[in-house]
């Protein structure tokens, strides 16, 4: 056992729901325990600046229902420097945190990474709507951010049939297409365009909505993943292509925002508790994950070289079921 007697914890990159869950759960997990917690406000960027407020079982009250993160959180170019990380470390030890939990995306964990290389003792704990974390198999906020995007769709798909038209639908994921592929799957579509299979070809896609409309398909579902490219140029050459009035609609930031799902808050909560027993038990810069069916840990340089890949199964069996 360690005597761990003040820890930190801070959200980075892009928000996820659920993250407020696991910040509730980290507070009273360590409160619990004897342990003092600090709030970083706004990710590295407050960690640079000393911006650290004192968290209190009764401050983190009835958060998990909410969604973004009451700690904020930013992009911070200044910890991509050498000198960023190194600065963060010394911050860390001169405020007297003995660990800090670090709830963000890959990009926030390679953060974690250089502040492990300067003495720190980093938990991280993966919050992207993303999915895009190769340790992992969950990460905070996706079940939420998906489950946003397929409802969002069932509507388009309502005014798109009333037209008869071609919608395609751009949605969230960065370099990553698990929305994409989420939402194909739960909505049906004729087409899906992801980052991991960018080689589609644009004729097939053309071919397949005219295919359709002459088997009698009176409207089409195209699912756009945001890494692959302009939706709205996409439309403007399918309704040239095909003839059939194509609208374009990126659903953006809509997919980030909203009440957690049970499923968000419950995974958050456990990988919250789960990073405070970790630094209560003496471990050293772990990244928590949820792999085949079970949470667990990997040390943070080992996490990171881990790649994730879509799931080609899923692909496979997304196109044979979306067949018209
Ligand atoms: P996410 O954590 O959701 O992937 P980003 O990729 O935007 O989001 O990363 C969040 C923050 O993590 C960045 O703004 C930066 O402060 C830090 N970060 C990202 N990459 C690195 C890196 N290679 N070294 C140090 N810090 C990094
Ligand atoms: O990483 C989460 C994410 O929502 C990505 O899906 C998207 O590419 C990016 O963040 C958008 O970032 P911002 O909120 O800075 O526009």
């Amino acid at each position: 056992m360690s005597d761990i007697k003040t820890i930190a914890v801070l959200t980075s990159g892009g928000d996820a729901p659920g993250m407020n869950a696991a910040i509730r759960a980290v507070v009273r997990t360590a409160v619990a325990g004897g342990m003092n917690v600090k709030g970083v406000m706004r990710g590295y960027t407050g960690l640079l600046g000393g911006e650290f407020i004192d968290l209190s079982r009764r401050s983190v009250s009835d958060i998990a229902r909410l969604g973004g993160t009451i700690i904020y959180t930013a992009r911070c170019p200044e910890f991509m420097t050498q000198e960023g990380p190194a600065k963060a470390a010394r911050i860390l030890k001169d405020a007297g945190i003995d660990g800090l939990i670090v709830i963000g995306g890959d990009g926030s964990f390679r953060g974690a990474q250089a502040l492990a290389a300067n003495g720190a003792n980093v938990i991280g704990i993966p919050g992207t709507i993303d999915l895009d974390i190769g340790c992992t198999d969950y990460t905070i906020g996706f079940d939420t951010a998906v489950n946003t995007a397929v409802s969002a769709i069932d509507n388009i798909k309502d005014t798109s049939m009333s037209h008869e038209r071609c919608s395609i639908i751009e949605v969230m994921g960065r370099n990553a297409g698990y929305i994409a592929l989420w939402c194909e799957i739960a909505n049906g579509a004729d087409g899906i365009l992801i980052p991991e299979k960018d080689e589609f070809d644009e004729q097939d896609l053309i071919d397949n909505i005219l295919s359709n409309r002459k088997k009698g398909k009176t409207h089409h579902i195209i699912i756009n993943a945001e890494g692959i490219g302009n939706s709205t140029r996409l439309a403007k050459r399918i309704e040239n292509a095909t003839g059939i009035e194509t609208r374009a609609t990126v659903l953006g930031h809509i997919q980030r925002g909203g009440t957690p799902s049970a499923k968000d808050r419950v995974y958050a909560a456990t990988m919250g508790a789960y990073a405070v027993d970790l630094l209560a038990g003496g471990a050293r810069n772990r990244i928590i994950a949820y792999k085949d069916g079970k949470f667990t840990d990997f040390p943070i340089d080992e996490a990171l070289k881990m790649k994730k890949t879509i799931d080609e199964y899923q692909f496979m069996i997304s196109r044979l079921i979306a067949m018209y």
